[in-house]
Formats: C-alpha cells, sequence, structure tokens
C-alpha cells in the first residue's frame, strides 16, 4: 500500500526532508502560496556552521548558549552545530554555489554574537535563494508540490486520537482532504503579526494554530525575536539590511552621528539581536533617527546586492553612507513542541524549522542558525521516517464535531487594529498593565475560545485571521507569565533574569490551559 507522507509549507526545513525521504513515501508538500515564497527564500545572511579550522564546535554552541540566555535544551545545541557542520558540507558536496574567497577558501561571514567568522554565503546576500533553488533541483519524482492552498485543520483518528491528515482551502474556497501516515508542519514562524517584520505578510503562524487546534503542546510562545535592522522608508519597513552587514563593519548611529552601541555591549554593533533591537527601540523612541553607517564597507553593491536592491527600489540612496533603520519581528524561538526526532506530542503530528520549539534556539536566536537548523531537523526527520515500518496510509474522514465559529464574530477582526496592538502590547518591551489589557481585548472578541469551534465554512481570508487572534492571544498569555526579561523577552517590570525561571518553559495546550 501506499505510503503518504504530507508536509505543510516549502522552506528549508520542508525541502530537505523531501529531498532525504527514501523513494518509498508518497511525498506531498502543499503551501498555501506559490512554492518559493518562503521566509527561507528572502533569508540574505546564510548558514552559520563550523567550517574553518579557526573554528571549533564548542565555540559555536557557547555562543549559541550565550545569545540564547541559557534556556535551551543543551544536547540538542550540540547536535544542531555538530549534524550542522555536515549537513553545509554536504550541501557544498552536492553543488550549492557559496560565495569563495580568491584563493578558493570558503568566504565565512562574521554576524552578531558570534566569535568566529563561520557563516556561509550565497550570491553575496542572498543564500536562502539560491539554498531553495539547490533544493527544488534535489527533488525527486516521489514528490509533488501543491501551490496555493491553504492547510486550516488537521485530521485526527476518532479511534486513535493520531493525525491521518488535513484539510485545505484552495484558491476558490473548495474543501480538499489529504490523508498520511504522517503529517509534518513545517509552515514557519508568525512574524506578520507585528506591523514591522521581515517576514512574508503571510507568515501568521498557521502551523502553530493548526497544532494547537489538534491538541498539540507549544512552548515557550513569549519568545519573538526582533531583527534591530530593517530598513526604514516611507513610514514603514521595507525589508532586511543583514547582520553581516554590521558584520563587515558598519556601525548603528542615530541622527547626529553618536554610535549608539558604543556603550551598551562589550560587542558593541555585533551584540546579540535583542540588545541591539532594545538599543536602538529605546533611541526611536528619544524622537532621534538610527542610521547603519556603511561608509567603510568598500564594494557595498557587490558584496550585498540584494540589500543594495531593496535600497534603490525604497529610494534609499546608499551613497549616502547612511540607511535609515528600525526593528521589525524577525524570528519565533517558540512553538510546536518537539523531540530531537520532530516528533510533537500528537501522534503522526511532526513539526521542524522555526515552527517548532525543539530547544535549539534558547530564548533568542543566533543569528544563521535558523537555516541550520531547517537542514538539520529535515534531514534528521527523513533519517527517522526511512526507519520506520512502512504504514500504510489512513483514508477514514473524521467527522467534524465542533460547532462552526459564528461568522459575525470573525467578520469585524481587524487585523491592522491587531498588528498594531501586538508592538504596542507585546512587542519588544512588554509590562503586565499593557499585557494584561491586551489579554482583557482578546477575551472581549471571544479568541481564546476560537479553537473549539470548526472553520470549514469560513472564507481563507477569515481563517486566517482566526489563526492570527489565536496566535497572538497565547504569545500575550505567556508574556505576561513569564514575569523576568531573559533573551528576546524583555519586560520594563521585571527587567532582570530571574533565577526561579531559569529552565522553565510555559506549555500551551488546549486541554490544559498555560502551564
Ligand atoms: C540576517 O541576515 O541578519 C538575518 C539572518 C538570520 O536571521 O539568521
Amino acid at each position: 500500500m501506499a505510503e503518504n507522507i504530507i508536509i505543510l509549507g516549502s522552506g528549508i526545513a520542508a525541502l530537505q526532508l523531501a529531498a532525504h525521504l527514501s523513494g518509498r513515501f508518497n511525498v506531498t508538500i502543499i503551501t498555501k502560496s506559490a512554492k518559493k515564497t518562503s521566509n527561507s527564500y528572502k533569508a540574505q545572511g546564510g548558514i552559520a556552521a563550523v567550517l574553518s579550522p579557526e573554528d571549533c564546535f564548542e565555540f559555536h554552541m557557547e555562543d549559541t548558549l550565550k545569545a540564547g540566555r541559557f534556556h535551551h535544551a543543551d544536547k540538542e545545541v550540540e547536535k544542531l552545530v555538530k549534524e550542522g557542520a555536515a549537513a553545509a558540507n554536504a550541501l557544498i558536496k552536492s553543488g550549492l554555489p557559496v560565495d569563495r574567497l580568491p584563493d578558493g577558501e570558503l568566504d565565512l561571514g562574521l554576524e552578531g554574537a558570534h566569535t568566529a567568522h563561520r557563516i556561509l554565503h550565497c550570491g553575496g546576500d542572498a543564500t536562502g535563494r539560491y539554498v531553495i533553488e539547490h533544493l527544488l533541483g534535489q527533488l525527486g519524482e516521489n514528490v509533488q508540490v501543491i501551490e496555493h492552498e491553504l492547510a486550516f485543520e488537521l485530521l485526527i483518528s476518532p479511534e486513535s486520537g493520531s493525525v491521518i491528515g488535513v484539510k485545505t482551502k484552495t484558491a476558490s474556497g473548495k474543501i480538499r482532504r489529504y490523508f498520511g501516515a504522517h503529517t509534518v508542519i513545517a509552515t514557519g514562524g508568525l512574524g506578520s503579526l507585528y506591523p514591522f517584520t521581515s517576514n512574508h505578510p503571510e507568515i501568521i503562524g498557521d502551523g502553530i494554530a493548526m497544532a494547537y487546534r489538534a491538541g498539540a503542546e507549544l512552548a515557550d510562545m513569549e519568545f519573538v525575536q526582533f531583527h534591530p535592522t530593517l530598513l526604514f522608508a516611507g513610514c514603514g519597513a521595507k525589508g532586511l539590511v543583514s547582520e553581516a552587514v554590521r558584520g563587515e563593519g558598519a556601525v548603528l548611529v542615530d541622527e547626529d552621528g553618536n554610535p549608539i552601541m558604543a556603550n551598551a555591549h562589550p560587542l558593541k554593533d555585533l551584540a546579540p539581536r535583542h540588545i541591539v533591537a532594545y538599543q536602538i527601540y529605546q533611541t526611536l523612541k528619544q524622537r532621534k533617527k538610527v542610521f547603519l553607517n556603511i561608509k567603510t564597507i568598500k564594494n557595498f553593491e557587490k558584496r550585498f546586492p540584494t540589500i543594495t536592491e531593496i535600497c534603490r527600489q525604497n529610494g534609499v540612496d546608499i551613497h549616502s553612507g547612511l540607511l535609515p533603520v528600525v526593528p521589525g519581528s524577525h524570528f519565533f524561538m517558540g512553538g510546536i513542541l518537539t523531540d530531537t526526532y520532530g516528533r510533537t506530542t500528537v501522534k503522526g503530528l511532526y513539526a521542524i524549522g522555526e515552527v517548532a520549539c525543539s530547544g535549539v534556539h534558547g530564548a533568542n536566536r543566533l543569528a544563521s542558525n535558523s537555516l541550520l537548523e531547517g537542514l538539520v531537523f529535515g534531514k534528521r526527520l527523513a533519517e527517522f521516517l526511512n526507519g520506520q515500518a512502512p504504514a500504510g496510509t489512513p483514508d477514514k474522514t473524521p467527522e467534524e464535531s465542533r460547532p462552526p465559529l459564528i461568522p459575525e464574530l470573525v467578520r469585524f477582526l481587524d487585523t491592522d487594529e491587531l498588528k498594531k496592538k501586538m508592538m504596542e502590547k507585546a512587542g519588544i518591551i512588554r509590562n503586565e498593565a499593557a499585557l494584561q489589557a491586551h489579554l482583557e481585548w482578546f477575551k472581549a472578541l471571544e479568541a481564546d475560545t476560537f479553537s473549539d469551534f470548526s472553520l470549514d465554512h469560513l472564507s481563507r481570508e477569515e481563517i486566517e485571521k482566526v489563526f492570527m487572534f489565536t496566535n497572538s492571544f497565547l504569545i500575550t498569555q505567556s508574556a505576561l507569565s513569564r514575569t523576568e526579561s531573559r533573551g528576546a523577552h524583555i519586560r520594563a517590570d521585571y527587567p532582570e533574569e530571574r533565577e526561579e525561571w531559569k529552565g522553565v518553559h510555559l506549555i500551551h495546550s488546549k486541554a490544559n490551559g498555560i502551564a
């Protein structure tokens, strides 16, 4: 009997998994947009990996743990850096065109909180595009990619309680069902719950909301990373200005030319992201603009062609030497709780990449460890599944037992208002009063109950609104509960790390609430 695997999402983790699954599987990748519409494809910086003789696994581990404020599963970090180096080498061996120095050695970049040059990159600052094209080219004939279908509900066997597939909505609003012994969520993070973001607008945490609705446990929902430098133009954030730019010597200055990181951290402009983002945010709050001074970088256009193009499209003249920047949401350290193979707490359901919380990032991800995570966990889950006895494919359509969500509750939900409030109340700096008020707002909208209802009858846009409000509610609840500052979770009313929170992970589940 055919053994189906369903993979939701088409970023690096999804494609690495599909490329490494054995030919015995029928693999169906389902993505709600075009297959190249992913954050992975947009990734600029690169892949952090120990590839230089002057570097070692211990340094990469230590940098990862320090940046994430020791909130990790340490064993997972060790495996990440070791398997990551092997996966990066395998990519190079398989023909990924990586950037090299004139002498042919790898051109390894430097980024924030790294103590060594270890960022493998392609096309200057177009690493994600190169890697995704490369992986797409490696997919076998057993892999089909279905584009423009929104996966919105996991199918659960009433007998076993296992996930046996997924329901989708097509572009015309038709419901389709796909069945598989294994369903893998690799839909990425949720950056577009915030108004300023480096993420694609459609990255709102679909997979997280779906897993929660299906009863899976979520962890660390309070940890949203804000990237310090998004290009600011025309009153908005217009795309990422990679940390690699600071790695090449750019300095953050205020509008009077004062370097704002000079006294903020020993690593100055290459401090961990949450520290740089915080410093920029505080400067902006004093009504001072912040710029990246790139005047010392030679051949900027050649080293950073993607950023040069973003600047050109938005009327920012790179020859002025000053790029206006603001922080914006970038990466989610929390997500669906998984074990080392990507197994969730629900049988038949897996999660890999940014959507998962496996313990490798702690409270703040180290730069360029995200493509690395996708490569490592995609390959590891493939090897795990390849080694399992064939499971056949279930095909019984479970009945929907939940009542339909009242359309009026959804129709008037305003996502622009949501994003604005998320930034103000659950953004870079948080406090109890704001978070509490935000939570009450969600409750007044009944957003805390959305998961008890069926979404079948709603439009795609309405379903996405439900997911946005569900995820935002969960983030707010976690952020309110964690009465300390750690990594990307900064509380003005609890500005320090607190011993009693060390090693504590807040877990959300539909059955038990937050614990
Ligand atoms: C960047 O290029 O600054 C982003 C890379 C990352 O998030 O790891």
